[in-house]
């Protein structure tokens, strides 16, 4: 079934959304655009849309296979994909493997110390507040989810650690820390929205310790295309090239 693109919903700093023909369906644009702090810093980075996208699909779909419910439907060009329409929890659901980011200063922990089990944090979805820290107490207060929705997205954001973990590890790489976002679909189902991407997880090379994502950009490093496209080319060969 073909499904045709609409009029936009809303442009964000990495994706395009929008309506499609489709009940209960949008569509997920992937931009060249980068960010960093809350949109101080700006920039470009080739192709990162298309890598991204590939990306993102093929992790939706390994995590559904492994059980995890997500907003995934299917690839439909380079840098679309469609997705169930979501109400979205303004919730980030950050999970660590490792201390790096934003959590070194805030508790002076040491680069790299390793959190084990994994420390899961949550941060409030607002551009104006910059995205505070904040607790399951105030999730709860603040009605941004039910303690049942709440206990499925702690689960299932560790059950995305492991699996992605797991894949990463395949392909030389650490998975250091990500963040998730979840919303409702038409029926009250808790899905994994948002997308799965090096520009919301830190990954490290497991031989070099060198990181291959959004920190390339947000610190200068150089080499942010090439990081990308190396993690790209590792995915696909893991993945057998299926999108
Ligand atoms: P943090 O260490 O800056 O708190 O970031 C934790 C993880 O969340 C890291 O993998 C990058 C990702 N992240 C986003 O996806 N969006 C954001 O706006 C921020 C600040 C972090």
């Amino acid at each position: 079934m073909t499904v045709n693109r609409g009029s936009q919903i809303r442009e964000g700093k990495a994706k395009i959304l929008y309506q499609t023909d489709r009940p209960g369906t949008i569509i997920q644009y992937f931009k060249d655009d980068a960010t960093a702090f809350n949109a101080l810093k700006k920039g470009q980075i080739k192709d990162k849309g298309i890598l991204n996208n590939a990306i993102s699909c093929w992790m939706f779909k390994h995590l559904e296979k492994s059980g995890v419910k997500t907003h995934f439907l299917e690839r439909l060009s380079d840098r679309e994909m469609l997705v169930k329409k979501l109400e979205i929890i303004p919730v980030e659901v950050v999970i660590r493997n490792r201390a790096t980011g934003s959590i070194l200063k805030r508790l002076g922990l040491a680069k790299g110390r390793p959190f084990q089990p994994p420390l899961i944090e949550y941060f409030y979805k607002s551009d104006e507040l910059s995205d505070p820290l904040i607790g399951e107490t105030h999730i709860a207060y603040f009605k941004w989810a039910t303690d049942e929705q709440l206990a499925f997205v702690r689960a299932q954001a560790f059950k995305v650690n492991d699996c992605l973990c797991r894949v990463c590890d395949e392909v030389g790489l650490e998975l250091i820390d990500f963040k998730l976002e979840f919303g409702l679909d038409e029926k009250d189902e808790v899905l994994l929205g948002d997308e799965f991407t090096p520009d919301g997880c830190r990954l490290w090379d497991k031989k070099t310790g060198e990181p291959m994502d959004k920190d390339r950009f947000r610190q200068d490093l150089g080499g942010v295309e090439e990081a990308y496209r190396e993690v790209y080319r590792r995915l696909e060969s893991f993945f057998g090239q299926k999108t």
